[in-house]
């Protein structure tokens, strides 16, 4: 199982808070994308570098950096950097939905054009001293786009190919379009990782048994709704329903407790607080409107008596 890249919330922070309580439930995370843009390529300690530092990263789960661009000599110059920093693999994100971004053919933006695809692989594959995976979406506006897709990607020793089978258009809503995914698998000739709304033991279950041909699921939200299903995929989380809600709440008092250490404005920490609760409060079992209320606290310290109030109930 590896852990999704989330910007903003499988960050470091989130990762290291989750290894100190969960040791080797999790076995290799995607980092959230690095973007081309804001020269972040000539700068080496600049903050978006900052998540994947090695020595940060020790004793974190292990990742695989991302990187989100379409200009070829930036990405084998970030590449570079990445190797330099001890890396072995990138993954190219060609999943982001965001507008702005799928509108520069950046992201999901480039998956209806798969002939600069090509153009930039043909212009980066052969300088690159990692292994190269992608992470890719049926297409941006239509889930046939990934049919042109293929045949491109197969051209390529790429080291995996996770698949979630939205398009950009739908970004997380409705349902993954598992008809298309069924279709896609036995076309690409790589191992193929299965991506979205594996949220339970069960997902999970249905997944693996209905595309036998997939190496690996890769799972992001799942894991902050229910922060035990690495574990109970595993077969090691704990059998009564009150010793798991107890493990998710004393991790939620770390996640708390870092996020009241980062050297940040109080404003910055209440923001962050607030984007893992709105999943977090899954795991402790908290009802929607209850949770959403919390939303509305004004002050850090208000939120933080708060989220740890429910979580010490445990
Ligand atoms: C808040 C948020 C941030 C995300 N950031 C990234 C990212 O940096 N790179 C990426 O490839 N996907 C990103 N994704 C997509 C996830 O990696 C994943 O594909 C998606 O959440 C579906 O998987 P899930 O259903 O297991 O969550 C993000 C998703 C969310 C909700």
């Amino acid at each position: 199982m590896i852990l999704a890249p989330m910007q903003g919330l499988t960050e470091l922070l989130f990762r290291r808070a989750y290894e100190r309580r969960f040791p080797g439930a999790i076995a290799v995370a995607v980092a959230p994308f690095i973007s081309l843009t804001h020269g972040n390529v000539p700068r080496f300690e600049n903050k978006a570098l900052a998540d994947v530092n090695p020595d940060a990263n020790r004793g974190s789960i292990p990742i695989i950096p991302q990187i989100l661009g379409n200009e070829p000599d930036e990405f084998v110059a970030m590449a570079a950097r990445l190797a330099q920093m001890g890396y072995d693999e990138v993954n190219w994100n060609l999943g982001c939905p965001m507008r702005r971004i799928a509108a520069k053919h950046r992201g999901s933006g480039l998956l209806a054009h798969p002939d600069e695809v090509r153009r930039i692989l043909d212009a980066v594959v052969p300088r690159l001293s990692v292994r190269l995976s992608v992470k890719v979406r049926l297409g941006h506006c239509s889930p046939d786009e990934i049919y042109a897709l293929i045949p491109v990607l197969n051209d390529y020793p790429l080291a995996s190919v996770t698949l979630h089978p939205r398009t950009g258009k739908q970004q997380y809503s409705g349902h993954p379009q598992l008809g298309h995914f069924a279709r896609a698998l036995p076309l690409i000739d790589k191992p193929v990782i299965y991506n979205g709304d594996i949220f339970t033991l069960a997902d999970y279950r249905t997944v693996v048994q209905r595309f036998t041909g997939i190496a690996d699921v890769m799972i992001g939200r799942g894991v902050l709704y229910d922060p035990l299903l690495p574990l109970r995929i595993k077969g090691t989380a704990p059998q009564s329903d009150e010793e798991a809600l107890r493990l998710c709440a004393g991790f939620v008092e770390d996640l708390v407790g870092d996020i009241l250490r980062l050297q940040a404005s109080d404003a910055v920490k209440l923001s962050k607080i607030k984007e893992y609760w709105c999943l977090l409060y899954k795991a402790l079992h908290v009802p929607e409107t209850e949770a959403r209320a919390l939303l509305r606290t004004p002050t850090l310290g208000e939120m933080t008596e708060s989220v740890l109030g429910i979580s010490s109930k445990f």
